[in-house]
C-alpha cells in the first residue's frame, strides 16, 4: 500500500510542525493540513514565514521550501479527507474541566468529533493515525465510531473501510523540528500489517528502520503517557533530592553529576529546578492517574499523583523559602523575578512554576518586577490577574530598588548578567535567589548579594 495523498486534521503546535517534516521528506505525498480555526490557518499560509502560528527554529525554512509544493494548509475539511489515503488526528486533548474525571481525565469531545468527521468524508479506503496524545483505548472508541460507517456506500464510489494506527508525537517545545527529523525512535501502534507498514514506509524516507518501533495499539498509546511520567517523575526526584541537599551541605549538580554517569542511570533530565512546567507533563500524569483508578489500581494511581504533588511542593518551598530569607515578610517589599516561561527559548507560559510562585508572593504582599526576554505584557496579565505586579523591559530596570532577584527560568543571558552594576541598584541587604543553578555564583558574591541557589542553600 503506498500513501499518496495525507490529510492532518488540526494544524496546531504538533500537526503543523509533523506534517511539514513529512511533506519535505517525502515529495511525492501531498499533505494537506487541515483545521477549523480560520486565524490559524491564515497564519500557517502568511507569505511572511515569521508570522506562523507556531514558533520553532527551523519551521519557516521547512514550510518555505514546501507549502503550495505538496504542503497546503485549509479550512475546507471535507475535500481534504476524501481525497486522503491517509488521515491524521492531531486536535486537542485538553484536561476535562467538568464533569466525571474533571482536572484529571482528557476532554475527548475534539477526538470524537474528528473521528466522526472522517467517517463521514472518507472514500475508499483510509488509514486513520492517532497522533494526539491519547488515553489507553481511545483507539476503541475512534474505531467504533468508523466501523459504524464502514459499508456505507459514499455516493457512486465503492465502500469505505478503514484501519486505525496509533503513532504518538515526542517532540519538545524549541526543538521540534531536531526532534521530527532526528527521533529517537518512531513508535507505530496497531493490528493492520499493511496500514502499520505503509506508515512505516513514510518514516523509512529519513529515519533508520531500527528506529521504527511497532507495538500493538494500546502499548503505543500507553508509552506515550508513560514516557512523559518517567521524564516528570525524573525531575521530582531530583528536585526531592535538592531539598535534601540543602539541608544536609550536598550539592545536588555534584550528586546529578555523580549518579548521572551510571549508564543505567544517565546524565540527561537531572537538572533540579522550579518544578516542571509544559502543557504535557502535568496533564499526562493526570490523565495516568485518572486511568489508574479506573481500573481499580489505587496504588498505581497514588505513586504517580505524588509526582505531581512534589512538583507543587517544591514550587511552593521556593516561595516560602525567599519570604523566610527576607526576614519573614515581603510585605511591600520589591522582588525582581527573572524568567516567566514555563522553560528558556519558547514564550510559552502553559503551567509555568513561575506562575504559582508569583501567586505565592502576590500572597504574601511582595511588589514583583518581571523580567522574560519573550513572554509579552498580556500573557503575564492572563496568568497572574491584577495584582501589584509590573513587567519590565531589562533585568536591571527590574533590580531597581528591589530587595531579591529571583531566577526561575533558564535564560542564556541569566548566566552573565552585570553582577556590580545590579547590585549597586538594588536595597541591601540584597539578595539572588536562583532556582535553576545557573548564574555566576562567585561574582554575585562577591558584588555583596546573599545567596541561595536550588539545590546548595
Ligand atoms: C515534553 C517532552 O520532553 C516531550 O517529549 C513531549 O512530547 C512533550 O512534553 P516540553 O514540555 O516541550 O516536552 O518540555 P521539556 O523540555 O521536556 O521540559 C519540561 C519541563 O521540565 C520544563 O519546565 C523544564 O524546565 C523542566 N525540566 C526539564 C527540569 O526542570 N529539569 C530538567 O532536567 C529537564
Ligand atoms: P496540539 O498542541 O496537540 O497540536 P493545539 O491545540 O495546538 O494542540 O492544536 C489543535 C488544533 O486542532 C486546533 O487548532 C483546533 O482548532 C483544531 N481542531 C480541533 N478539532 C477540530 C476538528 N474537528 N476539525 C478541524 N480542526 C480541529
Amino acid at each position: 500500500m503506498s500513501i499518496r495523498t495525507i490529510c492532518c486534521i488540526g494544524a496546531g503546535y504538533v500537526g503543523g510542525p509533523t506534517m511539514a517534516v513529512i511533506a519535505d521528506r517525502c515529495p511525492q505525498i501531498q499533505v494537506t493540513v487541515v483545521d477549523l480555526n480560520e486565524a490559524r490557518i491564515a497564519a500557517w499560509n502568511d507569505p511572511d514565514l515569521s508570522l506562523l502560528p507556531v514558533y520553532e527554529p527551523g519551521l519557516d525554512a521547512v514550510v518555505g521550501r514546501c507549502r503550495g509544493r505538496n504542503l497546503h494548509f485549509t479550512t475546507s475539511v471535507e475535500p481534504a479527507i476524501a481525497a486522503a489515503d491517509m488521515v491524521f488526528l492531531s486536535v486537542n486533548t485538553p484536561t476535562k474541566t467538568r464533569g466525571v474525571g474533571a482536572g484529571q481525565a482528557s476532554d475527548l469531545r475534539w477526538i470524537e468529533a474528528s473521528a466522526r468527521q472522517v467517517a463521514a468524508c472518507a472514500q475508499g479506503h483510509t488509514i486513520v493515525v492517532e497522533k494526539s496524545t491519547l488515553p489507553v483505548r481511545t483507539a476503541a472508541t475512534v474505531t467504533a465510531i468508523l466501523e459504524a460507517a464502514q459499508g456505507e456506500v459514499a455516493g457512486e464510489a465503492q465502500s469505505k473501510t478503514f484501519s486505525v494506527l496509533s503513532n504518538p508525537e515526542f517532540l519538545a517545545e524549541g526543538t521540534a523540528i531536531r526532534d521530527l527529523e532526528q527521533p529517537d525512535r518512531v513508535l507505530i501502534g496497531g493490528e493492520d500489517s499493511a496500514a502499520i507498514e505503509a506508515l512505516a514506509g513514510i518514516y523509512s524516507q529519513w529515519v533508520a528502520p531500527e528506529k521504527i518501533l511497532r507495538t500493538n495499539l494500546w502499548s503505543s498509546e500507553l508509552s506515550k503517557l508513560t514516557a512523559n511520567a518517567f521524564l516528570a517523575q525524573r525531575i521530582s526526584s531530583i528536585n526531592s533530592i535538592a531539598a535534601l541537599c540543602e539541608a544536609t551541605g550536598a550539592d545536588v549538580q555534584e550528586v546529578a553529576r555523580a549518579i548521572g554517569a551510571d549508564s543505567r542511570i544517565g546524565a540527561k533530565f537531572l537538572q533540579a529546578g522550579p518544578g516542571f512546567g509544559g502543557s504535557c507533563f502535568q496533564k499526562d500524569i493526570l490523565n495516568l492517574v485518572y486511568l489508574c483508578g479506573h481500573y481499580g489500581l489505587q496504588e498505581v494511581a497514588a505513586y504517580w499523583q505524588s509526582v505531581v504533588e512534589l512538583n507543587g511542593w517544591q514550587q511552593h518551598r521556593i516561595a516560602r523559602l525567599v519570604v523566610e530569607r527576607l526576614f519573614g515578610t515581603v510585605t511591600g517589599k520589591r522582588i525582581a523575578v527573572l524568567g516567566f516561561a514555563f522553560k528558556a527559548d519558547t514564550n510559552d507560559t502553559r503551567e509555568a512554576p513561575a506562575i504559582r510562585i508569583c501567586h505565592d508572593l502576590l500572597e504574601e504582599g511582595a511588589q514583583l518586577a518581571l523580567y522574560d526576554p519573550k513572554v509579552s505584557e498580556a500573557q503575564i496579565q492572563a496568568d497572574l490577574g491584577e495584582g501589584s505586579w509590573q513587567r519590565s523591559e531589562t533585568v536591571l530596570e527590574a533590580a531597581c530598588g528591589a530587595d531579591a532577584l529571583l531566577v526561575l527560568t533558564e535564560w542564556a543571558e541569566f548566566r552573565q548578567l552585570p553582577w556590580p552594576e545590579l547590585a549597586a541598584v538594588m536595597r541591601k541587604p540584597a539578595w539572588l535567589f536562583d532556582a535553576r543553578a545557573i548564574c555566576d555564583a562567585e561574582a554575585a558574591r562577591a558584588a555583596g548579594l546573599n545567596l541561595w541557589t536550588v539545590g546548595k542553600g
